[in-house]
């Protein structure tokens, strides 16, 4: 699926020295950000991951998923704030599905916060449906708040 007006983005596999500027991003973005070490482990591991750029210019935002017996895991995707609102998040999504389709996953699953309305409304132009609610997922800065469980069938 393809909803994103700017062509210009470039998605590529991310690498060992991307990982600054990635954590850079997350820091960010997040009010209880991923560390330097939890993304150099992903690649160490062999999580799928990649980041997006426009053509001789810094990275803009990545996304990370696994991807195994049949069922693949969006674990992380974010875009930098001054990129956003033109399609990088969309460029990003697509190759995830495309991997996912290409590693003969049936499902795509992801973790959201309820209150992420950006991100939910990327995810259900999308196509993805709520699967269920974990109680008490993220934390946040009144305690705790869940997470909803989202998931799309991949069709190949
Ligand atoms: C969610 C996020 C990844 C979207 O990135 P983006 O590059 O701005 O998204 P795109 O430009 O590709 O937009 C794709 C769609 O997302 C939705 N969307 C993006 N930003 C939105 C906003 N501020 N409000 C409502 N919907 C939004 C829209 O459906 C949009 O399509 P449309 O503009 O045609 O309606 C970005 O806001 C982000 O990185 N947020 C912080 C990290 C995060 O929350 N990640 C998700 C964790 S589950």
């Amino acid at each position: 699926m393809s909803t994103a007006p700017d062509d210009l983005w470039q998605v590529r596999r991310m690498r060992p020295h991307d990982v600054e500027a990635v954590v850079q991003i997350e820091r960010s973005s997040y009010s209880h950000p991923w560390s330097e070490r939890i993304f150099r482990d992903c690649l160490r591991v062999g999580y799928r991951a990649w980041v997006v750029d426009r053509t001789g210019r810094s990275v803009a935002g990545y996304a990370l998923a696994s991807i195994a017996v049949g069922e693949a895991h969006l674990l992380n995707l974010c875009v930098a704030g001054a990129a956003r609102g033109s399609g990088a998040a969309c460029r990003l999504l697509d190759t995830v599905i495309a991997q996912a389709e290409a590693e003969h996953a049936d499902e795509l699953f992801l973790e959201v916060r309820p209150s992420n309305r950006a991100a939910r409304r990327l995810y259900a132009r999308y196509g993805f449906e709520t699967r269920g609610r974990r109680p008490n997922y993220y934390p946040d800065r009144h305690g705790r708040e869940d997470a909803l469980v989202l998931s799309k069938v991949i069709t190949i």
